[in-house]
């Protein structure tokens, strides 16, 4: 399976996801790809935040070697699933999509933890420390979901080899 994070800067939120997620699915048997990228430019080839790298490192998680990149439409085709932060990344994603298909590889990441709720990653870039703790459980909570449900079709689809 591959999974891209998808958030603005791709400094804040989208590299704490991809973190967490690598972290949740690297007692796989098999292998997967997980990324982060944002639908801005402005940070692009720069490190995740201070803030960010720090939060990650408190439970554990390295995410200091990631670097900013922009999504681009080549993306649907690199990636199974599209997991954006909040409704804005969603629209500029869903902008770039060419058809149904792309489209339905695409979903808001809270949307795995709490379905059909549209509840956003809260844009913690202008805030304190206290918002990277509070992104960094919501978005525990969504990669715990999604990694699970990634073992268990790896698991059926095993099964069915
Ligand atoms: P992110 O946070 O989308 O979670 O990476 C932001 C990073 C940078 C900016 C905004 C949000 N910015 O305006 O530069």
């Amino acid at each position: 399976m591959k999974v891209l994070m998808v958030c603005l800067g791709n400094i804040c939120r989208s590299p704490l996801a991809e973190g967490i997620l690598k972290e949740k699915l690297s007692r796989s048997d098999s292998v997967h790809e997980v990324d982060s990228a944002g639908t801005a430019a402005y940070h692009v080839g720069e490190p995740p935040d201070g803030r960010s790298q720090k939060i990650a490192k408190k439970y554990g998680i390295d995410i200091s070697g990631q670097r900013a990149r922009r999504f681009t439409r080549a993306d649907f085709d690199q990636f199974d699933r599209i997991y954006a932060m909040d409704r804005s990344n969603l629209e500029d994603i869903l902008a770039l999509a060419r058809d149904s298909r792309d489209i339905s590889k695409v979903d808001l990441i809270l949307n795995a933890a709490c379905p059909g709720e549209d509840r956003q990653v809260p844009d913690p870039y202008y805030g304190g420390s206290d918002g990277f703790e509070k992104v960094f459980q919501l978005l525990k909570t969504s990669c715990e979901v999604i990694a699970n449900d990634i073992a268990g079709l790896q698991q059926a689809h095993n099964k069915k080899a």
